[in-house]
Order: structure tokens, then sequence, then C-alpha cells
């Protein structure tokens, strides 16, 4: 049985790109081997950026509860808050003590935030260290990461392997599992739907304002009777994405027929929003709305996973000469 852990940043709106790109693989992978699997929100990672304390709350309880409106069990899944686990701060230090700053220096995440945010600090910097003590702390064997995060993973097996060869046997070498096809879900202005573009479709919002999301789509100028190109259309892909295959080719006749406007196609994707997440919307807002029974959760994760933590760190004191033994 191998050890599959991975983390998910708490920026805020869990969208459609993260559902149908990270949230339903992940569950869906989690029903399908019999693999034991952690997962937390990196709610210390989110400090780097987000230093208003209500923000930084109700990004993680956004995004718990997204994971639990989609059906994530976290009977079978170690489900658990960064931040209440406070081990993975006292290994963190010890891993930057074992850490060259070159090789800080030449993260990508880093030169590329170094250049455009205000506000460099040194939690920034380190941010590939916390990243390393998130996995080595519970020994993971793989962790499943999209592609921008695959240095990230070199860094950790890096920091791990020196340290082994100092200290044999200390850390689980964990491997990299990139999600190489991850399918990219445009957002409304036809760019990579993303929080940072604001361009992305809250699958959670109420029926009014997803309406208005949904039919703020930019498409093509082509009037009611002509002829549309279904493959160049944000509206048709969102579509296909979610819909049954009947309803997809039948959408696509319309487009290729003409006489068919992007007003209705926009009505019909809005409806398949609307009714296709009709469950999990109100889980969502359920679990939004009782932050005690989320905390709850997340707790009871959290103290799974210290249970794993506690020895590994114990290790690594011993390993170093931290404490009497
Ligand atoms: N840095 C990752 C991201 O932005 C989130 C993350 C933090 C993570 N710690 C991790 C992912 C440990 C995998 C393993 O997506």
């Amino acid at each position: 049985m191998a050890r599959i852990l991975t983390g998910t940043q708490s920026s805020g709106k869990q969208h459609l790109g993260n559902i149908l790109g990270a949230i339903k693989p992940a569950i869906e992978m989690s029903y399908k081997n019999n693999n034991e699997s952690f997962l937390f929100i990196a709610d210390l990672h989110s400090l780097t950026s987000i230093k208003d304390s209500k923000q930084l709350a109700e990004n993680t309880l956004a995004t718990a509860s997204a994971w639990l409106a989609m059906g994530l069990n976290t009977e079978k899944t170690i489900f658990y808050r960064q931040s209440d686990v406070t081990e993975v701060c006292e290994l963190a230090w010890i891993l930057n003590c074992f850490t060259p700053i070159p090789m800080l220096e030449n993260a990508h995440s880093f030169k590329d935030k170094q250049a455009n945010l205000a506000d460099v600090n040194a939690g920034l910097f380190t941010y590939p260290v916390l990243m390393a003590a998130d996995i080595l702390l519970y020994d993971a064997d793989w962790v499943p990461v999209g592609k921008d995060q695959k240095q990230h993973l070199e860094m950790t097996r890096d920091i791990a392997g020196a340290f082994n060869h100092r200290f044999p046997n200390t850390f689980v070498l964990p491997e990299a599992k990139i999600l190489e096809n991850v399918m990219t879900i445009p957002g409304i202005d036809g760019r990579k739907m993303s929080k940072s573009y604001n361009n992305y479709i809250d699958v959670f919002l109420p029926e009014k304002e997803l309406r208005k999301k949904v039919m703020s789509i930019v498409t093509g100028s082509q009037t009611l009777e002509e002829p549309k190109n279904p493959d160049t259309c944000t509206v048709f892909t969102l579509f296909s994405l979610l819909a049954t295959e009947t309803d997809i080719a039948q959408m696509r006749l319309h487009y290729l027929n003409g006489n068919y406007g992007f007003g209705t196609a926009k009505q019909e994707l809005f409806e398949l929003l609307w009714k296709q997440f009709a469950s999990e919307r109100e889980k969502y807002n359920y679990f939004f709305q009782n932050p005690t029974l989320v905390y709850a959760e997340l707790s009871k994760g959290a103290e799974k996973a210290r249970k794993v933590a506690r020895p590994v760190l114990h290790r690594v004191r011993k390993q170093i000469g931290l404490g009497q033994f």
C-alpha cells in the first residue's frame, strides 16, 4: 500500500476549473485504489501572500467546504489543515538548515513572484522548504501535482537525498506524479480559467448570479443566422466538459447549422451548470454556513495526521542530535 499525499492552496473560491481539473479527479482516484491518501489545505503557504485574517480563514473554509461538497470521503482520505499540525513548522526549520540558498534562488516560482509582487517576504523564499516538510513529515511515497509544482518536488527530493546522505534512512524519497493531461478549462474571457485572471465561474453561486456570469462569456460576433464554429467557442467547450454525448452532438449541430444564437447556447450551459451542481451547491452552502462542522472534520483529520507526523519528527530529531537520546 502506497501513501499518496497532496496539498491544495487555500486561495478561496474553488471554481469550475479547480473542480474539473483537480477536485473531481483526486476524489475519483481516492475511490479507485487502495492507497492511503492525505490531502491538506496549505494555509501556511497562503500566508505568504494573504495578510488579511478574515480572508485567510474564509479561504480555508471555502476550500474545505468545496472538497466536502464534491464528495471527499474523510474516512478514506486524511483531510486536514496544514497549520493544525504544527510539527510541520519544526521540520521546515530543520530542513531550512540543510537547504542551500542557491537552490531556493533557482526556484521558478520564487523568481516569478519576486518580479511581480510588492511583498517579497522570507516565507515566499522558503516556500519550497515548507513544502518539502509537508511531504517528508508523512513519509509520502507519491505526490500528485500539476506541472507547475514539478521543480518543487525535485527540490524536496534533493533536500531529502542530501539529508539521508548525512543521516542515512531518515526520509522516504517521494515520487512526483505529474498530472500531465490536466484539462485546461477556459474562463469567461477564453484564457485559462484562473482566480488571478478573475475570469472564473463559481458553480456554487446563486441562480441569478450564476446566470449573469454565464451570460458574460465572451463569444464571436456572428449573427443569429450565421453558422458558428463550436471548436473555437468557450460556451461550447464548457458545455462539452459537462454534458452527455447526445447533448454535445446536438449543440454541435446547432452551431454548424446556424439560426442558433450564442445567447441560447449560454442559456443551455447555464441550465446544465445549475442542474448538474444542484446537490453539491446545497452541500457547499450548508458547510460554508456551518463552519464548526467543517472545522470538526479538519480537526479529526489533523488528529490522524499528527499520529503519523510525530514519530517521523521524533526520528529526525534523534538523527540530528536534538533532545536527549
Ligand atoms: N504548492 C502547492 C500548490 O501551489 C500546494 C502545496 C503545498 C503542496 N504543499 C504541498 C502540493 C505538498 C503537494 C505537496 O499547488
